[in-house]
């Protein structure tokens, strides 16, 4: 027999019986809870979706309480220490690891779709050079659907793989073009006999070198922070690829979405946030004072805490040790002694540990990137690139699932209710309908005419 939640509605003396599968009921199944007649039915109210799942997924799975955290089944850890990035993706979207076979055939497809159109680099000199990495991304990212009118084609399987394989092969040349062009220096193309990771940090670094060879703690430690940041479940970002991607536009577009949610300071903009909060801290001796005042409520301790997360994140551990192997090698940081030290007394603090606020990823994860030279704006485009491989995971599930439709919350209206309208205002306005009878204005007509 299955679990059944029984339900009084005091409003009508009605009983009812909800099926429970999963451990959820339907929000649909409280809509034969009417209060009267001509009631639409009981709507369950969860701002920021606390306690709601949108969807049925089987590629990452969280248990925020333990720590722990599976791709496809496999823990992070593992994958960590053992995975490449690009097996990772191919897992995400496919659900099981890859073949030797298929492995070979995915990267090299990915290796031979690095290149972007030449007008994606005019479309970049356009911006200033102070323009964020990350509305950059966004914008460009958003402009490659111009390229591919084809990706429309969203339930073409053959057009939704070699879009998916572009966006994973594209973004990194992107980012890096977003890098060179911040720093004023001329794009570098990408070198097909090179890794993705060290491939991303010669078009990065690379200058006159006729062979780049980058320093391989940093291919390392991008393959690692790849593999930690490709997917995280139902998060604002994928929620935002998923919702802006169930109205069935092409992929470029939905990816955009995500790239652009990801950008605020409260989800993958917090690594950029924890290093300016370090350097406003500016000195060990200071964070004593600066714990205080996050306490008094004067901001966050950022890079602590999570939503899910409700005891350490285990991605945190493995950036934590990351962290110390990059800085053995190019010597250790005073940003690190800080983020040691804050990390060391919120621990012990009563206010973090009573609201079960711990270390995120992206506490140390600035601290990796400023080691390795990248500008503090550009964190969060390293997180995105590593993210467009769950992001597609999860659009195409999406797609396929047929219990799927456009995403579209209900809302308590609490507004005024109907009233006459009655400005006074003086304004140039459009001729009211009811003034419209005699005959055609010109500038319509002419309109009219132009637009035949
Ligand atoms: N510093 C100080 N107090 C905090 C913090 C923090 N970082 N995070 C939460 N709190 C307090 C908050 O003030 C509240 O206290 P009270 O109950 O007294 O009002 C309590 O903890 C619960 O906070 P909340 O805002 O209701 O929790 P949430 O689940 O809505 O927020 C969060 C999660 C990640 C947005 C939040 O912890 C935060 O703002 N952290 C700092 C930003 C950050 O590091 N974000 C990266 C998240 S991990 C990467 C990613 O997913 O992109």
């Amino acid at each position: 027999m299955s679990d059944l939640l029984e339900v009084n509605d005091s409003r009508t003396g009605k009983h009812y019986t909800i099926p429970i599968a999963d451990g959820a009921i339907r929000a649909s199944q409280l809509q034969q809870l009417q209060g009267s007649a001509d009631d639409h039915g009981l709507l369950s109210y969860d701002p920021a979706f606390m306690n709601t799942a949108s969807c049925r997924s089987a590629i990452t799975f969280i248990d925020g309480d333990k720590g722990i955290l599976r791709y496809r089944g496999y823990p992070i850890e593992q994958l960590a220490e053992r995975a490449s990035f690009l097996e990772v993706a191919w897992l995400l979207r496919h659900g099981e690891l890859p073949t030797q076979s298929q492995y070979d055939g995915f990267v090299h497809e990915i290796t031979y779709h690095t290149y972007v159109h030449e007008n994606i680099k005019k479309f970049l000199e356009g911006f200033r050079y102070d323009a964020h990495p990350m509305s950059m991304l966004c914008s460009a990212v958003a402009a490659l659907s111009s390229f591919y009118p084809e990706s429309k084609a969203i339930f073409d399987p053959v057009q939704r793989n070699i879009s998916i394989i572009r966006l994973l092969a594209k973004v990194p040349t992107i980012a890096a073009f977003i890098y060179r062009h911040i720093k004023g220096l001329p794009f570098v193309y990408p070198d097909n006999e090179l890794s993705y990771g060290e491939n991303f940090l010669s078009m990065v670094a690379r200058m006159s070198e006729p062979k780049y060879r980058s320093n391989p703690v940093f291919t390392r430690a991008i393959e690692v922070l790849f593999i930690l940041h490709a997917d995280h479940e139902q998060n604002c970002s994928t929620s935002a690829v998923r919702g802006v991607g169930s109205s069935h536009v092409d992929p470029y577009s939905a990816i955009a979405a995500g790239i652009a949610a990801l950008y605020g300071p409260l989800h993958g903009g917090a690594n950029e946030a924890v290093l300016r909060m370090i350097e406003e801290i500016g000195d060990k001796s200071r964070v004593p004072a600066f714990i205080e005042g996050v306490k008094k409520g004067s901001g966050r301790l950022m890079g602590f805490g999570h939503r899910v997360y409700k005891s350490y994140d285990p991605r945190a551990k493995i950036v934590k040790q990351l962290a110390y192997d990059v800085f053995q090698s190019v010597g250790v940081d005073r940003d690190l002694e800080i983020a040691l030290e804050l990390e060391r007394i919120a621990l012990q603090d009563d206010y973090f540990v009573s609201r079960k606020l711990y270390p995120n990823v992206d506490f140390y994860t600035g601290l990796i990137y400023r080691a390795m030279k990248f500008p503090t704006s550009f964190f969060t485009v390293l997180f995105a690139i590593a993210r467009t491989s769950g992001w597609l995971a999860q659009w195409e599930e999406m797609l396929l699932d047929k219990e799927q439709k456009i995403a579209r919350p209900r809302q308590i209206y609490v507004g005024p209710g109907e009233r006459p309208y009655t400005s006074t205002l003086k304004k140039r306005i459009v001729t009211p309908a009811s003034a419209l009878s005699s005959g055609t204005p010109t500038s319509s007509a002419a309109l009219a005419a132009a637009t035949g």
